[in-house]
């Protein structure tokens, strides 16, 4: 190029007095050009043109030469023109293909990096959810535990409330026995009955110590007829009213004695329970042992997976980074490649419309010297 545009230099020289406008561009490009043309482009066909014109060879030969010249310098970017829109379809059609490729593969480690996010974050729900259970298992055993201390400490109470209970009713039983024998002594010996008032009310005193025991009404009628056998001891009824006496007392002693026995049943059901109980407590907190231990290794392991995944997941993220980078450099390259295009044709375009000027130019300059 260099080369061609020192023929155009030379054109110049020769032919232009600088007489018509030439714009600063052109001039510029003139200078430059006379520059390169000097030194390294200076070369035989420029000397052949020189003789050619110097030593007055047939002038239309000469201007058929640079005609030529002027012809083959725009034939010559046309050339370049051509191949350069050819390469610019295979520089479009692979930078597409290249594109695609790499939108495919950052497409794919996108999702491979979310992947790996919802992994890291599915163990460390399931991590949490272990912790809680962990949490759960132990607050369950501890409850358990206490339920079953504090049990015992009631069972252990009431023990001695039965104790006391039992203590009590027997020795009310044991009252209403010697009053029993007092009162059947009367009867058996057949005497003359005298249960004065102040037997019965000394009988009444004792069964009012246990009056817990008695039903009101039990003791009332007691004493109703302790009174009456006053009122009715002139009339000789003695026998019938001891037996009465005798009646209730063996009343008095049947209630107790099944309220002793409702007593130890009560006792009994109440400890064979807590013990069932107890039992079954300590079998589950055996269970809930066995299960934390089972659980304690899993959360382990899924702690080990969570540092795992992050790993994977920092992984994939720097691998989806450089899937984004060559995308990035592939999109530039093409832009770049776009740019480069882009220059080239306009420095072409511009210089073939300089090398139109040249002709338009040159031909005036023929035309005045065939004038001449
Ligand atoms: C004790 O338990 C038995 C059977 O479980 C029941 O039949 C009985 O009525 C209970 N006794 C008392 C006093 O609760
Ligand atoms: C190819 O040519 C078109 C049309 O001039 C242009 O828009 C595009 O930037 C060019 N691309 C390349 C890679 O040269």
């Amino acid at each position: 190029m260099g080369r061609q545009w020192g023929y155009i230099l030379f054109i110049f020289i020769v032919f232009n007095e600088s007489t018509f406008l030439i714009n600063n561009y052109m001039k510029f490009i003139i200078v430059v050009l006379f520059a390169l043309a000097a030194t390294t482009y200076a070369s035989k066909t420029q000397d052949q043109i020189l003789a050619l014109l110097q030593t007055g060879t047939k002038a239309s030969d000469a201007i058929d030469t640079v005609f030529g010249l002027l012809n083959d310098l725009k034939q010559s970017n046309i050339d370049a023109q051509f191949a350069a829109d050819q390469k610019n379809e295979t520089d479009e059609w692979v930078g597409a293909q290249t594109i695609e490729q790499f939108t495919k593969i950052k497409s794919l480690n996108q999702k491979l990096f979310s992947q790996a996010i919802e992994n890291r974050a599915n163990y460390e729900e399931v991590l949490k959810q272990t912790k809680n259970y962990l949490a759960w298992n132990e607050a369950r055993r501890d409850e358990i535990a206490r339920k079953i201390d504090a049990l015992q400490d009631n069972q252990c109470f009431s023990n001695q409330l039965f104790v006391k209970s039992i203590k009590h009713n027997q020795e009310a039983l044991e009252v209403i026995r010697l009053l029993k024998q007092d009162v059947a002594g009367y009867i058996i010996n057949g005497d003359s009955f005298e249960f004065t008032q102040v037997k019965a009310q000394s009988v009444a005193e004792k069964l009012k110590q246990y009056s817990n025991l008695f039903q009101d009404h039990q003791i009332k009628s007691f004493l109703a007829l302790a009174n009456g056998q006053e009122e009715g001891a002139s009339s000789g009824h003695g026998a019938t009213l001891a037996e009465k006496v005798l009646g209730v007392l063996e009343g008095l002693e049947s209630e107790l004695s099944a309220s002793l026995e409702n007593l130890k049943q009560n006792e009994i059901n109440a400890s064979w329970e807590l013990a069932g109980w107890v039992s079954l407590s300590e079998a589950e907190i055996s269970s809930l042992e066995v299960e934390y231990e089972r659980k304690q290794v899993f959360a382990d392991r899924t702690a080990t997976q969570i540092q795992a995944a992050l790993a994977q997941q920092a992984k994939s993220k720097i691998i989806l980074q450089e899937s984004q980078d060559a995308l990035d450099q592939a999109q530039a390259d093409l832009e770049s490649r776009r740019a480069d295009y882009a220059e080239a044709k306009a420095k072409r375009q511009e210089e073939n419309a300089i090398l139109d000027e040249v002709i338009i130019m040159f031909k005036k300059q023929v035309a005045s010297w065939s004038g001449r």
